[in-house]
């Protein structure tokens, strides 16, 4: 569908809901959805890759870190839709091209091999040894057979005490070479720092950062790629300098709020009738909403 010379500020797919009523719009504006920024799109390339590569015994792993809403689950998230679950019938047991874990936080090898049997669905009692534990989670693996494992939280790795965090690096590294599948690790910079205090780990995960935005052109093209999906009927010109500024300091360069303060402010254009986000509605920032403006949203 073409946009309408009236939205031309739209992406061509938006531009034909600028003219539907104010609640269809906020609920588009509000859905979960995958923004393809070229760090994002790397990263989801870099998993294309390593779930492609060949079984060896030193698999290349990944260590994908940056701080707390910046994007490292979602990019996991959009390139497992292309890796569904299914079902073998003639094999009669389930696939899981890509098995996606948390780190326990307090992690220790039975919260971790626990964690793990849950992700697999796996019955457990809460008593089992950790030998049998982790008889069970090879086992399984080996039947679900992955071609890749992702531990997200990896950061949660910091929690635990020093010898903790030994013995569940130690662990990775045992996965890693039973199971030749490549590992993706997901963290802050602590499961950065966590990692690279062991020389082994280190040279194997590559580490992938997914740094703070700052004021520059891949911001402003962010900004501009957002703004085609806000069905607002006028031009908001988010690349402004003004704009980005005002963005950048709120968000604290983080994208998580970049997008929480424009869904805001662009739910809010549509309830007061402004058609366009106000920087007024971005000085407001990230405060939740008050009382009072709850209700008048209603
Ligand atoms: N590529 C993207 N497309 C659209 N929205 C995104 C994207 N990346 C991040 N976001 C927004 O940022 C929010 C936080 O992203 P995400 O949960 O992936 O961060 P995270 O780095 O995993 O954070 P944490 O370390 O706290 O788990 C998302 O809920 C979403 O609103
Ligand atoms: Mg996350």
């Amino acid at each position: 569908m073409n946009a309408t010379p009236a939205f031309a500020h739209l992406d061509s797919e938006v531009g034909g809901l600028a003219a539907q009523p104010a609640a269809e719009r906020i609920r588009f504006i509000r859905a979960d959805r995958w923004i393809g920024f070229p760090r994002a799109e790397l990263g989801v390339n870099l998993l294309r890759g390593l779930i492609d590569h060949p079984s060896c015994a030193r698999m290349p792993c990944l260590l994908i870190h940056g701080d707390s809403g910046m994007g490292k689950t979602k990019i996991v998230e959009r390139f497992r839709r292309d890796f569904p679950d299914d079902f073998d019938i003639q094999a009669g047991r389930a696939q899981r091209p890509v098995l996606i874990m948390e780190m326990p936080p307090g992690p220790s090898e039975q919260r971790f091999y626990r964690q793990m049997l849950a992700v697999l669905n796996a019955p457990q009692h809460g008593y089992e040894r950790l030998d049998v534990l982790e008889q069970i989670a090879l086992r399984l693996l080996h039947a679900i057979n992955p071609r890749m494992l992702i531990i997200d939280e990896v950061h949660n790795l910091v929690a635990g005490t020093p010898r903790e965090q030994r013995r569940t690096l130690n662990l990775l590294k045992f996965l890693a070479n039973q199971l030749r599948i490549p590992l993706v690790c997901l963290g802050t910079d602590d499961a950065l720092r966590a990692m690279q205090s062991d020389p082994q780990i280190a040279s194997r995960f590559e580490p992938f950062h997914l740094p703070r935005w700052r004021a520059d052109v891949a911001f402003r093209s962010l900004l501009a790629t957002l703004e085609t999906v806000l069905p607002l009927r006028k031009p908001s010109n988010l690349e402004q300098k003004s704009m980005v500024e005002c963005i950048l300091g709120h968000s604290r360069g983080i994208t998580g709020n970049v997008v929480r303060l424009l869904t805001r402010a662009a739910v809010e254009a549509i309830l007061n009738g402004q058609e366009r986000i106000e920087a007024t509605a971005l000085e407001r920032g990230l405060q939740p909403p008050s009382i009072e403006r709850k209700h008048s949203m209603l």
